[in-house]
């Protein structure tokens, strides 16, 4: 049992085992040494007392080396994550230090496990926020960063300087005034270059002193590229909607000024020109109507219609308000419905406003002397759309047809956008509001349906509409 301990401390090279050995046997030496001066003792025993001596130290210093080594040993596994706790000590002492050692390990486990957990749902919820934040340490290296961060700059940024991700000088110079204390906290906005092209507003600032790990700022970003485009296209729609009443107000005030002087007393050039005030009123009036129409069914945008709708029944209704206006152009309006057509969840009023929108635009812009062709039937489910949030439900189809002129692919993708018309419509002098497809559209999202556009030159343009029968 000795030996075997011996041989396990001569695997530990600084055990220094032999050096205590000899240390503590030097007294003995020393007292044996004066014994056979002072011949008390012959030379011969007191080597061999010295002997006796050496060899009771070893065993009595190999069970404290043994139980140390192991201790070191145990510890050391520790460290590496071998956790083992049948640790076999004999010595009181060393079995008291290793309980305190495994208490002590206890307590950092649990307290790391928590952390992690606890950081694991702060990333979690850092992750569902759509604003990119990131975390800095003292150098402005990026130490976190949530998803947003990752999915606009790649997901290998953290350990980064920020300087390498974000290269913009007013940005940096924001970020260094934080990182040396300079200020606690800075707002700006700056443009990224390509191939960002964003335009962003920063917040950076310190944190706390008590969240001082090696984290010293946060970052956190907001795109405004999105808030501009909203605000341009809100400016423009307000642009384009005085312009185009501006038109007819122009015409009339020009009428009333000729009427009131050079035609003051023509007749003829009075019924005429009265003539043409009442079309550009009516077409103010016209417009008013869509604009105040576009502007009821955005703000109606989040609140889903409940009616049961029959919409082969509008369809009905839609035909003969239209059918003289085809015949002025000799043209047939033919519909073809499936039997058994199921009811639909939507806003009936708003369900007519659009095919008959749709169907005044083919009669409009159709050939003179053809058909207008209305198709509808249930499909089992909608194409999904790039710009709506479409329903996951049977739906209704409906497709309006007309012969005429293909519409190129660009003209075809811009159909929908506010008071946009075709050249070659604007030039024939047919009069439109180009709002009518803005608000069709709209109402289709609104019934979280879809609509697509085919055009060509063989069979003229289709609007197919689908409505969903549950939203
Ligand atoms: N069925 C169609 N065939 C050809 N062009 C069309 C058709 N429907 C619409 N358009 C084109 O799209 C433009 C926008 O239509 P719309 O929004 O209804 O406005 P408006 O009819 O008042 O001009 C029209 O001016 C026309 O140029
Ligand atoms: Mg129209």
């Amino acid at each position: 049992m000795f030996f075997e301990k011996l041989k396990m401390l001569e695997i530990e090279k600084n055990s220094k085992f032999s050096e205590r050995v000899l240390i503590l046997s030097i007294p003995a030496a020393v007292v044996f040494i004066v014994l056979s001066l002072l011949k008390l003792l012959s030379p011969f025993s007191a080597v061999l007392s010295y002997i006796a001596i050496i060899f009771f130290n070893m065993i009595f210093l190999s069970s404290i080396s043994f139980e140390l080594q192991r201790l070191k040993r145990y510890i050391n596994d520790l460290t590496i994550g071998k956790y083992d706790q049948s640790v076999s000590l004999s010595e009181q002492e060393a079995k008291d230090i290793a309980d305190a050692v495994n208490s002590m390990h206890r307590f950092f486990t649990d307290k790391t496990d928590a952390l992690e957990a606890k950081s694991m749902a702060d990333m979690a919820v850092l992750d569902t926020l759509p604003d990119p934040i990131m975390m800095l340490d003292r150098s402005g290296n990026i130490l976190g960063a949530n998803l947003a961060t990752r999915k606009l700059f790649g997901p290998k940024i953290t350990e980064q300087n920020i300087e390498k991700i974000l290269n913009v000088p007013s940005f940096i110079q924001a970020v260094s005034n934080v990182l040396k204390n300079k200020s606690e906290s800075e707002n700006l906005t700056f443009f990224m270059p390509e191939p960002l092209s964003k335009k962003l507003f920063a917040h950076i600032n310190k944190l706390p002193a008590f969240s001082h790990a090696r984290a010293f700022a946060s970052v956190s970003l907001f795109d405004l590229t999105k808030t501009i485009t909203m605000e341009k296209m809100q400016s423009d729609f307000v642009a384009n909607a005085s312009h185009e009443l501006r038109t007819p107000l122009s015409v009339i005030s020009g009428f009333i000024d000729t009427l009131q002087t050079t035609a003051k007393d023509d007749e003829a050039a009075r019924d005429q020109f009265l003539n043409i005030m009442a079309q550009q009123a009516a077409f103010m009036s016209d417009l008013i109507e869509d604009l105040l129409s576009l502007s009821k069914i955005e703000m109606q945008q989040n609140d889903l219609p409940k009616e049961k709708t029959d919409v082969s029944k509008i369809i009905d209704e839609v035909v003969s308000a239209l059918t003289l206006k085809a015949q002025d152009k000799n043209m047939r309006i033919e519909v073809q419905k499936q039997p058994h057509l199921p009811k639909i969840i939507a806003d009936s009023g708003q369900i007519k406003q659009l095919l008959q929108n749709l169907t005044d635009n083919a009669i409009k812009y159709g050939l003179s002397n053809s058909a207008v062709k209305i198709d509808i039937k249930t499909v089992q489910s909608i194409p999904p759309s790039k710009s709506m949030n479409v329903a996951d439900s049977k739906a209704v189809f409906i497709s309006v047809n007309n012969k005429g002129p293909k519409i190129s692919p660009t003209d075809l993708a811009r159909l929908t956008e506010r008071f946009f018309r075709l050249q070659e419509h604007k030039n024939q002098g047919i009069k439109g509001t180009g709002l009518g497809l803005a608000i069709a559209k709209r109402i289709i999202m609104r019934h979280r349906g879809n609509l697509t556009v085919s055009s060509t030159t063989l069979n003229g343009t289709t609007f197919s509409v689908y409505l969903p029968v549950k939203l």
